[in-house]
């Protein structure tokens, strides 16, 4: 019976390959790398304990990678105007975490696993090490052969974004309004800098010097931290200030006090469209369970298989 049910998925399994269909699974790599999983998941932690701080960037490549062109490790890809060197990816970090994993994975099973899934993989694993709560990582994504910065710039929300501009950029590749409010939760942990602050803090219009959602004594705060006229990248202010270093809740109870480090955090609690979910995002739980689903479907948003991609040997460069 148990060999009966095993030969089974290897049929089906070799049947979706040769038929070139989108084939995303759990435990993806069960037969042709059993211990892919673990090994990048000891790669990731290896890396992480030199530098935590590349956990944040871990989780917000996912994000990157899936919203321009598909969810392809096009991020990775260096080469004169690939998307890494786009402004919007100047702080994305944690690319050497996913060579480590890819050497590792690559030591024990050349070839098989692709830079795709291990961004997934290196995603989830982050957020565990960051106290979120486990989830099962699909596999199945082939490696692209394209990065553009232009598209980078084109495709990702800027913080700058309102409630109607976010509802609408989730949902051109299949997001609900729902999953935009769960995903933006990863903004409890990480980091964003003064240049992307002070438009909320100096002549924001022609009525406020200051924009009036953000909490006027943190507003005060954030002038502290960052001076007029310094547009500096290299002050950086934590996104939730009540647990900046733990995957949690608290970024909605932020939103709350009016204290959302951007327009795009700030605006779902005041739009009455998304103010309902911040409002049952607070309680933990449910935070942590549905941030995993949600993660499941962002790293499904489009996926390249059959001649439509590969599996890179680096995650750097793509294959000669
Ligand atoms: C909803 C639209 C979103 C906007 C407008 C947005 C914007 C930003 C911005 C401007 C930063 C600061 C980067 C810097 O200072 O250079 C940031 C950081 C971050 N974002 Fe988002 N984001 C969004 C959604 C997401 C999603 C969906 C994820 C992941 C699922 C994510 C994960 C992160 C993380 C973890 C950081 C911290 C990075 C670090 O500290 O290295 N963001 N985001």
């Amino acid at each position: 019976m148990m060999m009966g049910q095993r030969l089974k998925s290897l049929i089906l399994i070799t049947l979706m390959a040769l038929s070139g269909a989108h084939s995303l699974r759990d435990n993806y790599y069960k037969y042709s790398c059993p211990n892919a999983e673990s090994v990048i998941q000891t790669a990731v932690n290896t890396e992480l304990d030199k530098n935590l701080k590349l956990a944040a960037g871990l989780i917000r490549m996912q994000f990157h990678d899936c919203f321009v062109e598909v969810c392809d490790a096009s991020v990775l890809l260096e080469g004169p105007d690939t998307e890494k060197y786009a402004d919007v990816n100047a702080k994305l970090a944690g690319y050497e975490v996913v060579d480590a994993a890819k050497a590792a994975v690559e030591a024990i099973c050349p070839g098989v696993v692709s830079c795709a899934d291990i961004i997934a993989y290196a995603a989830r694993d982050s957020t565990v090490k960051l106290n979120g709560l486990r989830w099962e990582v699909q596999g199945g994504r082939k490696d692209g052969f394209h990065s553009s910065a232009a598209n980078a710039e084109a495709d990702l929300p800027p913080p700058e974004f309102g409630a109607s501009q976010l509802i609408e950029s989730f949902a051109k590749r299949g997001l609900s309004t729902r999953q935009m409010v769960i995903l933006s939760g990863s903004h409890t942990v990480g980091v964003g800098d003064c240049s992307k602050i002070a438009p909320r803090l100096y002549n924001f219009n022609d009525q406020h010097f200051t924009d009036p959602s953000i909490d006027p004594a943190y507003a005060e705060q954030l002038k502290k931290d960052c001076p007029q006229n310094t547009w500096n990248t290299t002050i950086e202010v934590f996104m939730d200030t009540i647990t900046p270093g733990s995957f949690d809740s608290s970024y909605y109870e932020v939103l709350k006090q009016k204290k959302g480090l951007f327009t795009s955090d700030q605006t779902l609690f005041d739009d009455a469209r998304t103010r309902g979910t911040v409002n049952s995002l607070v309680n933990n739980g449910r935070f942590q369970k549905k941030f995993g689903e949600a993660m499941r479907a962002l790293a499904a948003v489009g996926v390249k298989s059959g001649s439509q991609g590969e599996i890179r040997k680096y995650c750097r460069s793509v294959n000669y």
